[in-house]
């Protein structure tokens, strides 16, 4: 296996050694990069029939379909639950409280409706209706189709945002409607986290002849057996963007901004493609590689602003959303995200972010600590370095979609590259605490529960507050580590 992944900065050779159990890691520092040789199937990637069990339409007139929640405010008090009703309007309201049946729910909320045309196709009714002043930590019951056929789910909310309250999410992206798509899922249910941080690319509908929106209709029924239960978190990826001018369709986003609403107003945003969420001890920063980032724009004044507003003191860990990775070592999609890299980098280091996760790539990279902000056009420094203070990068597209596996790295493997290898998979982060978090990623080919890769991570903000005063003078004892 790869050697401790000890983060060490030497600079003018003073190391403090402050945790006794690592003292094993002393001399390390130098570990060279993984590319596992773990042999993927080699078969294409195919799409899951129209026909297929995951994708049958609900049984009863009119039932709600599609079903899916998200945040519906940024501390988790509130939920949005969104479903398709095919026939007819139907009704938009939903009925909820702590107990499983409809006629004992003792709470009620409006929904709105919407639908939207696409080239010559035409949505069904999709409704969204968000639940407000919930509990934390309290499991709901919530029914909807009233007059017509009613369907029941439930949720948990969301513990009360604080420093030591454990979380599992669920990290996945680009995951598609394919049989390994299904797989993805599936082990993700198995594994059983609380939310998902979904890093963009959804149904690759727009990868069927005229962007065929069935495909985002098929999507929604797939994955209704997780996302009705459980808040999905949404990021934009560039197969949301439906921009098909030879089509007519000029609206960038129209299929998904109608469908996955997510709660950017309660996080001070202007648009729905970056905004934040407070899960448990997380912060949690979503991006739009799609959208304008460059000085002065929405985004970039909002991300100013959104990271003077993160308090570590309430939430101690900060992970970052976003579809194109800035630290990418596979061919495809190579430089892709650099611009937006060069723009936001330096923030997130300076905000001592914990995690930074992004899809695109259709496999799986994890990056050790570094940075590469020292470069100002004249001085040559163009270099990604360990840095201790910076985030993990992690590319996590590798959900399974139509396009098939990215399975062509850069070589060698570059000095910032942990561990890479050309699977489908899903990810998960179990925060525990303040200062740990369990970081897992686990191959299809493999059960749902074998670990792939799996690093203890620090707190950034909490390891520096208690270890570093100065982190420009001192080497980090911040130690991440394998298990
Ligand atoms: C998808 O996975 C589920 C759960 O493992 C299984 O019941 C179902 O048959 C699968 N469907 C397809 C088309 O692979
Ligand atoms: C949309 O146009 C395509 C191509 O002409 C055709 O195959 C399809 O049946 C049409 N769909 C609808 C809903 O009219
Ligand atoms: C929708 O269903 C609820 C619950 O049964 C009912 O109170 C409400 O009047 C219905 N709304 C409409 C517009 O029919
Ligand atoms: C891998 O990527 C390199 C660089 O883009 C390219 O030259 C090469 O042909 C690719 N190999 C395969 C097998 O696609
Ligand atoms: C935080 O969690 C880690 C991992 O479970 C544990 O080793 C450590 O003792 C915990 N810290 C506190 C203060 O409970
Ligand atoms: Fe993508």
């Amino acid at each position: 296996m790869m050697g401790d992944d000890l983060l060490l900065r030497r600079r003018g050779g003073v190391l403090f050694l402050v945790l006794s159990a690592v003292l094993v890691l002393l001399g390390g520092g130098a570990d060279a990069g993984v590319t596992s040789s773990y042999r993927r199937k080699l078969e294409a990637t195919v799409e899951m029939p129209l026909d297929a069990d995951v994708f049958r339409v609900p049984p009863g007139y009119n039932a709600p379909q599609q079903v899916h929640i998200t945040l519906g405010d940024q501390e988790g008090t509130a939920m949005t639950v969104s479903w398709v009703t095919a026939s007819e309007l139907g009704n938009s309201t939903v009925k909820f409280g702590e107990k499983p049946d409809p006629e004992k729910m003792e709470r009620r909320a409006e929904g709105t409706h919407t639908r939207y045309d696409y080239f010559n196709y035409t949505s069904g009714f999709i409704h969204h209706c968000t639940l407000k002043h919930l509990k934390h930590s309290t499991k709901y019951y919530y029914a909807m189709g009233f007059g017509h056929t009613v369907r029941t789910f439930s949720f948990t909310t969301p513990p009360k945002p604080g420093p030591d309250v454990p979380f599992k999410f669920g990290l996945i992206g680009d995951l598609g409607q394919t049989f390994d798509s299904n797989i993805t899922l599936s082990h993700y249910d198995d594994n059983g986290g609380d939310a998902v941080l979904y890093v963009g690319d959804l149904s690759y509908a727009d990868n069927h002849p005229l962007h065929d929106n069935n495909r985002w209709d098929t999507w929604g029924r797939f994955m209704e057996r997780n996302a009705a239960y459980q808040p999905w978190i949404w990021t934009a990826g560039n197969h949301e963007l439906d921009f098909a001018p030879e089509l007519g369709e000029t609206t960038p986003f129209k299929p998904y901004t109608h469908r996955y609403p997510t709660p950017y107003l309660s996080s001070g945003s202007t648009e729905p493609f970056w905004y934040s969420v407070k899960l448990a001890s997380a912060h949690v920063v979503v991006l739009s590689s799609y959208s304008a980032y460059g000085k002065y724009t929405p985004q970039w004044t909002w991300l100013q602003a959104e990271l003077q507003r993160v308090d570590r003191t309430t939430t101690p860990w900060l992970v970052v959303l976003m579809h194109s990775p800035w630290y990418n070592s596979n061919n495809y999609h190579y430089m892709e995200g650099e611009t937006m890299r060069v723009q936001f980098e330096k923030w997130l280091v300076d905000a001592r972010a914990d995690v930074v996760l992004a899809g695109h790539v259709h496999s799986y990279e994890r990056s050790h600590r570094v940075s590469n902000v020292a470069y100002d056009i004249v001085n040559g420094e163009a270099t990604p370095v360990r840095d201790a203070g910076a985030p993990v990068y992690v590319t996590i597209g590798d959900g399974g979609n139509i396009e098939g596996v990215a399975d062509n790295f850069t070589r060698p493997q570059p000095s910032y590259s942990a561990f890479r290898e050309a699977s489908f998979g899903h990810a998960t982060l179990e925060i525990k605490n303040r200062t740990h978090a369990y970081y897992s990623w686990h191959r299809n080919h493999d059960g749902a529960k074998v670990v792939a890769d799996g690093v203890w991570l620090t707190n950034r903000a909490q390891s520096y507050a208690v270890f570093f005063l100065d982190r420009t003078k001192t080497s980090s004892m911040a130690i991440d580590h394998q298990p």
